[in-house]
């Protein structure tokens, strides 16, 4: 203990002003190599498998919860860190037991599910997603580190970088949607986010990229199922936001729940070592999920020691909440299965996380206690979670420009998420503070002020049906009303007749989406359905304000109700950004990450889909082509796509040359005008298509885009400078190649509405 104490202060001295960080230089990397090294030498079999240890904090469990001892655990030098504990006191005293009473005084790491914000909530990810604005998304991410590590934390799960097809399954809405390049762009950006100047300020937390692999392509849509893919789909098409964050420098990758290959990714060997490490060369950590190495067994792989091993022996550092690692593997290295040494190459990585992170310079760097009243949720905070929440909207139609409205006369604010801040935030909103969050209803007053009269009734509960209600209402959030629906309606009814405008708040509870909270149906569900007839009925101009956290099956409500703004699940903030739009002080400019299908048969859908050899030449039913009998086949809203108060229009591409050499650069543009009367912002996109390969490609794939604001009546020429890393893609040989011959660059304001030019690679 003294001599570690004593090595601490060394090392301390050397590094002063700042703490260590990622080396940056060889000499840095030699440094953090001699510390862990000697570190390690003084380190009993126990002790080290005590690093490998990640028992989950008594806050929040998500799986099978394993114990309520964390205390002594931690004492006892059994735990390398926890996660999920709230509020900077308790931080300090785990990290004091593990500091001041255990041998070494090795400090833990404190990791925490912060997805979306701490105490300032910024929207969901994949509404964050929609915004497509990559430097915010970044300060998103900062804002998020600062606030935790505020309250002791030093390692966030996040990002979630799933590429997900899958609207079914509720996990979508803690990623980037459908797009590896849009996804590449987030991952990267979150990544330097939290991470910032190499881990050196205490405002700066470690990163974990996860789900590793394929979490978000599940068998039917349903949470933890398996997934099953030719390698060719994994590296063309899910594989990239992972390999961009790892390049971004994450210190830490999460496996994920389900099978690749038919091994569970915890223990999958070619994913962690082969793939990640070997190919990718990714030098950090990785964690398994919640007690995914117990999981194993379930999946009929074998009892707790033998998978425990496996999961070690395939590139696993650090076991969460299986108790699996310090159960078997001191036993493992006594029969001979496992050697030290492989022991050892995990807890280096382990060491090295928290070398990297300065807790061996300061072991309480991320306690400062003070900061807890001053960082987290500061009205700075709040004001960029509040102007990114606005970015974050999709406004899917406003038939007759009924949006935005004004501030005047009786505005009737209707429908199950008007008046509950609980469902503001969405999933993992693990450190929300509910209470001090607007429901929408306070937004829409606030707004007006004296100027409108807003008012408000219920209508109906989310669904008819309780149970499914109370699935979806999970940690707290329950807003079932007792009354009958007759009595919801009838209120609401009355509410609206009187009304010069009728704004409904309607869509699926936070919890409908996230872990486990899948559904096989994606409409709005029935007694809202109900609701949103009664409303039409009165003739009243009528918006919907949809809320969810995956695309919704409308395609009713786009037949039949005027004005549709998807807002997602807008975080802390969300009620006053949804004012500032509605009303008009913010013009929307969100576009869509993932298709919406026009019903769940259609699913997956996604617009950068392959060719079929028998492709449908129209919405209307041909026999031996590739469609439905009972449907068409494109979809309600195609990726990319969403509406402004103004209009832009867009002129034909142009390329400064139709041939591009293999180590040249040509430039593809298009002029963008604001038409309309209004200052906004657009996405402009741009996409490719090979349309001859040595194996077939998508129709077409997003590679470049711009967000950009326009004054009325101003133009602006984007460029796309297109060189051949844009057109390459895995072969069958999984060689990363651009293959000479005809290409096409599409641009426009959607997946569909595009311009096309063409060129040729040559040799
Ligand atoms: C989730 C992870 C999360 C972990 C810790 C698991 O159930 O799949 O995304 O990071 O719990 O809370």
């Amino acid at each position: 203990m003294k001599r570690i104490k004593a090595l601490f202060i060394i090392v301390a001295m050397a590094a002063l002003p700042s703490y260590s960080a990622i080396p940056a230089t060889k000499a840095e990397k030699e440094k953090m190599d001699k510390f862990v090294s000697e570190l390690i030498s003084r380190m009993t079999l126990d002790e080290k498998i005590g690093q490998l240890n990640l028992p989950p904090g008594e806050d929040i469990q998500t799986g099978d919860a394993i114990r309520s001892n964390l205390g002594s655990l931690v004492a006892s030098g059994k735990a390398g860190g926890t996660f999920n504990v709230k509020g900077a006191s308790k931080v300090l005293e785990l990290q004091k037991l593990a500091v001041e009473k255990t041998r070494l005084g090795i400090p833990l790491l404190i990791g925490m599910d912060v997805v979306h914000g701490y105490e300032t909530v910024f929207p969901i990810p994949f509404a964050l997603s929609a915004s497509w604005d990559i430097p915010a998304i970044e300060n998103s991410a900062r804002i998020a580190a600062k606030e935790a590590s505020a309250a002791g934390i030093n390692w966030t799960f996040s990002p979630m970088v799933d590429i997900s097809r899958e609207p079914r399954w509720g996990r979508m809405a803690e990623g980037a949607g459908e797009d590896p390049y849009l996804g590449s762009r987030i991952a990267e950006a979150m990544v330097r986010g939290y991470q910032g100047d190499r881990l050196k300020g205490n405002d700066e937390i470690m990163a974990c990229v996860k789900h590793f692999a394929l979490y978000g392509a599940p068998d039917a849509g349903r949470d933890y199922n398996t997934v099953d893919m030719s390698r060719v789909r994994m590296y063309n098409d899910y594989l990239a936001p992972y390999k961009a964050a790892s390049d971004a420098g994450a210190g830490s990758f999460m496996s994920s729940f389900n099978l690749v290959d038919y091994v569970p990714a915890t223990a999958n060997k070619w994913l962690l070592t082969d793939l990640l490490r070997d190919q990718w060369g990714f030098k950090g950590f990785v964690v398994t999920d919640y007690g995914s190495i117990n999981e194993m067994k379930s999946h009929g792989m074998g009892d707790s020691p033998e998978n425990s091993v496996r999961t070690l022996k395939a590139g696993t550092d650090m076991d969460m909440s299986s108790d699996a690692f310090i159960s078997n593997l001191a036993d493992a290295v006594g029969k001979g299965i496992v050697s030290e040494a492989e022991i050892d190459k995990a807890l280096r990585r382990v060491l090295e996380a928290k070398y990297m992170l300065g807790l061996f310079d300061n072991p309480y760097k991320y306690n400062d206690i003070g900061r807890e009243k001053s960082d987290i949720y500061s009205e700075a905070n709040r004001k960029a979670a509040r102007d990114l929440a606005a970015e974050t909207f999709v406004l899917l139609r406003n038939e007759g420009k009924i949006l935005p409205i004004e501030k005047k006369g009786k505005i009737a604010l209707i429908g199950p998420l008007a008046n509950t801040s609980a469902n503001m935030c969405g999933t993992w909103s693990v450190a929300a503070d509910f209470p001090k969050y607007k429901t929408l209803l306070q937004g829409f007053r606030d707004a007006v002020g004296d100027k409108a009269e807003i008012r408000y009734a219920k209508g109906s509960n989310v669904y008819s049906d309780k149970d499914i209600e109370a699935a979806g209402s999970v940690f707290g959030r329950d807003i079932r009303d007792p009354r009958s629906e007759e009595e919801l309606l009838d209120e609401a009814v009355a509410v609206a007749k009187e009304a010069d405008v009728i704004v409904a708040a309607m869509g699926e509870t936070s919890e409908s989406t996230g872990e486990a909270a899948c559904r096989t149906d994606l409409t709005i569900p029935d007694t809202q359905r109900r609701l949103l007839e009664a409303l039409i009925a009165t003739g009243k101009p009528l918006v919907l304000i949809n809320f969810s956290g995956r695309p919704t099956v409308m395609t009713w409500e786009s037949e039949n109700i005027p004005a549709i703004m998807n807002v997602w699940f807008a975080g802390s903030e969300g009620a006053d950004a949804i004012a500032d739009v509605v009303f008009g002080e913010k013009n929307p400019s969100g576009k869509l990450t993932a298709t919406m299908p026009r019903n769940v048969g259609q699913i997956p859908i996604h617009y950068n889909h392959m060719r079929t050899g028998r492709p449908a030449t129209s919405e209307s039913f041909q026999k031996f082509r590739s469609n439905y009998i009972d449907s068409g086949i494109t979809p309600l809203y195609p990726f990319g796509f969403g509406l402004s108060y103004t209009d832009f229009t867009y002129g034909k591409i142009e390329l400064d040359s139709d041939r591009l050499s293999s180590g040249g650069e040509i430039n593809a543009s298009v002029t963008v005008t604001n038409s309309g009367d209004r200052t906004g912002d657009e996405i402009v996109q741009f996409y490719i298509s090979d349309p001859a390969a040595s194996l077939a490609r998508p129709v077409k794939e997003l590679k470049y885009f711009e967000r950009i604001s326009l004054k009325p009546g101003e133009s602006r020429k984007i460029t796309f400078p297109i060189t051949a890393e844009n057109l390459k893609f895995y072969n069958s040989d999984l060689e990363f190649v651009a293959e000479p011959g005809l290409f096409r660059v599409m641009a426009g304001p959607d997946s569909e509405r595009l311009s096309s030019a063409e060129f040729t690679l040559v040799e």
